[in-house]
């Protein structure tokens, strides 16, 4: 009995001398390159930390912190992209992390379709045979439920290949990321390590991913109840906050089917959503870095998501903020596409001009504005649009049923009538002609494109393969 109870203080004393192992600090990390805001921290409770930074026997550099009450943070230099290297750490007890690479790291969050892995897309055999790059790394976020906010979270950096990412939803590792990630990868011919760090949980509505801070400006009231992920700001606070010391290059988000089936937060999400962005870059302090985010998908049953895919955009007005659409690559029945490839094809296309300075086309046309003219009984309504680099040419979606069929695309209304169907519809080099019988004192009110939960039929850039936008205009 007594010897129990000594082995049980003894360990006891163990513990409280054993340093925080924080997961995200581990071995096969990505530490971001090229800045002075990486950084290393830890818990302790020796006087002085000492960290090298080592290349095989080269000692690259060394460093000293000194805790206060415990805590220690150690800002690197700035190195640039390369590694391996090995980080020793020496605190109460030496911590060695193997395999460390500087290089751009990516945090892909949001919901269910962030979250399918690799294995429930489509592919997925012949997809996991093309990950074995050493230099694409991946650290999954364990699902933590937190009221309170914490510091650490489950989780462990691995190199990319086939058991790595494999598996099912809530373990095998995001495709619309991965796929992402490892066209950045190739595109950079490997010489850029990657990191991506997946934190997101399916059904998620944005309240729950948002700070105290950010919520109150959108005067959400949400009472904490049960233990419910939806609950707000729970993933903020097992799933961000003890993130938020890890520098990154920039965020990837894909979410809203959640707030879009709830009509007091989808009313909402024109302030939450922004607002969750400009609170995550002020709280994460590395500049106001890249968020590139997806609209949600072509889905029948989501009645009201053309209308909430525009609300999405109004993050937009924040800088350096992109996003990507999925209207045409959704799937009519199933709210989880397969087609996440697409999705991050779209998303790199973003990163390699805007981030790597490559000369890739990104955005699909978008709306400039509308001309009407009324002449012998027909209404012709010019929709002008910017960011035309080919031709404008129709595409069917890949399940449509009635697909590019004329009443498909547009629908206008008029002070005289609603959704009413184009008799003929052309390309005109930027812009997209469209008749419709009328009267010559008809006056329009509304011009619809693409405003379908599942768009059959949408215009497509015949050089950039990117669809136009949805749009509305009264
Ligand atoms: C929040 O409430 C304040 C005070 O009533 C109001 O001024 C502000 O416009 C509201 N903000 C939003 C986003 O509704
Ligand atoms: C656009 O159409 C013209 C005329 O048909 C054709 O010559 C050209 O190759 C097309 N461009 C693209 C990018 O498809």
């Amino acid at each position: 009995m007594i010897k129990i109870a000594l082995l049980a203080s003894a360990l006891l004393v163990l513990a409280l001398c054993q340093d925080v192992d924080y997961k995200v600090i581990s071995d096969n990390m990505v530490l971001q390159r090229d800045s002075t805001r990486t950084r290393l921290w830890g818990t302790t409770t020796s006087d002085v930390v000492n960290v090298q930074l080592r290349r095989g026997n080269t000692v690259v550099d060394t460093y000293e912190a000194k805790p206060v009450s415990g805590r220690w943070e150690l800002p690197l230099k700035s190195y640039p992209a390369g590694g391996p290297f090995e980080i020793f750490v020496k605190a109460t007890t030496l911590r060695v992390y193997r395999n460390v690479v500087f290089g751009d790291v990516y945090l892909c969050s949001g919901q269910s379709n962030m979250e399918m892995s690799i294995s429930q897309t489509q592919d997925a055999e012949k997809e996991l045979q093309d990950t074995n790059y050493p230099n694409l790394r991946v650290f999954r976020v364990i699902h933590n439920d937190a009221k309170e906010p914490v510091d650490n979270v489950q989780g462990v950096w691995k190199v990319s290949s086939p058991s790595s990412l494999t598996g099912p939803w809530d373990q095998g590792f995001s495709a619309a990321c991965y796929y992402f990630g490892r066209r950045v990868f190739k595109a950079l011919n490997g010489e850029v390590p990657i990191g991506l760090i997946e934190s997101n949980w399916g059904g998620t509505r944005v309240e729950t991913w948002m700070s105290p801070d950010a919520r109150k400006i959108c005067n959400d009231t949400f009472i904490d109840g049960v233990n419910d992920p939806n609950e707000a700001g729970h993933m903020w606070n097992g799933q961000i906050v003890p993130l938020l010391k890890y520098n990154i290059k920039a965020a990837l988000w894909y979410q809203g089917e959640s707030n879009a089936g709830d009509e007091r937060s989808a009313e909402r999400y024109t302030c939450s959503f922004p607002q969750m962005i400009s609170d995550w870059r002020a709280k994460w302090n590395v500049g106001d870095f890249p968020f590139y985010f997806v609209q949600i998908a072509g889905w029948n049953p989501g009645t009201n998501w053309p209308v909430f895919r525009l609300k999405q955009l109004t993050a937009l007005k924040l800088q350096n903020t992109y996003f990507v659409t999925a209207i045409d690559i959704g799937d009519p029945t199933d709210i989880h596409p397969q087609d996440k490839q697409e999705v991050g094809r779209r998303l790199s296309l973003i990163a390699l001009n805007q981030i790597y300075k490559k000369d890739v086309h990104y955005k699909g046309p978008t709306l400039k504005g509308i001309k009407s003219s009324s002449q012998a009984g027909t209404l012709t309504v010019r929709a002008e649009l910017n960011d035309v680099v080919g031709n404008l040419t129709q595409k069917a979606t890949p399940k449509c049923t009635t697909c590019c069929e004329l009443g498909n695309i547009f629908k206008i209304n008029t002070n005289k009538r609603q959704n009413v169907t184009p008799k003929g519809v052309k390309a005109e080099g930027n812009a997209l002609v469209l008749e419709f019988d009328g009267t010559n004192d008809e006056v329009l009110s509304q011009v619809d494109y693409a405003m379908y939960p599942y768009p059959q039929c949408v215009y497509i850039d015949s050089a950039t393969l990117l669809p136009v936008n949805s749009f509305r205009a009264n």
